[in-house]
């Protein structure tokens, strides 16, 4: 018997202002997406943008829906639009930014488990790391290296094809 220790190491910034200029262009684009959240059941809106290898910025917001679990988050609905959009290009940057109706969301606000799934699958495929920058709706923002850092285990075609 032995244990593993798994480590992940994130980036603190103090706020907004102290991000590389062009991710906080990016992180912009993630908190005015937040105004397109269709949010009527949570008041939760959520706004991710990304910034892809051709110049293009493609971005998200949550999506619910009266069944809820019909509903998709930010993350998801931006990373599928750059699949759909741009299946060939690769994905460099995610901003994600939260906000409420009924409070002031200031604790960094890191994506769900299923969103980390699926940013995992896009990480996989392209290669590269996607960097995750993610914040509340002001104060800090915590920088993720790539996908690993959030879901150190994963599960993914590796493991269906035994690689
Ligand atoms: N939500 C996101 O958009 N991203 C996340 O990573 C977590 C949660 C949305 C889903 C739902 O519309 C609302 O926030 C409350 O869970």
């Amino acid at each position: 018997m032995k244990k593993l220790e798994i480590t992940a190491t994130l980036t603190v910034f103090d706020s907004l202002d102290e991000l590389p200029e062009e991710v906080r262009q990016l992180m912009i684009k993630a908190v005015s997406a937040r105004k397109n959240a269709y949010a009527p059941y949570s008041k939760f809106r959520v706004g991710a943008a990304l910034d892809l290898e051709n110049g293009e910025i493609v971005v998200g917001s949550n999506q619910e829906n009266a069944v809820y679990p019909s509903g998709l988050c930010a993350e998801r609905v931006a990373i599928y639009q750059a699949g759909a959009l741009y299946p060939a290009i690769k994905i460099k940057t995610m901003a994600i930014s939260a906000s409420s109706d009924a409070f002031n969301v200031l604790t960094p606000t890191p994506p769900c488990g299923a969103c980390r799934q699926s940013i995992f699958e896009y990480e996989e495929n392209q290669k590269t790391p996607i960097e995750i920058y993610f914040m509340g709706e002001t104060g800090k923002v915590v920088k993720a290296d790539a996908i690993k850092d959030l879901l150190p285990l994963t599960f993914g075609k590796a493991t269906l094809n035994n690689i």
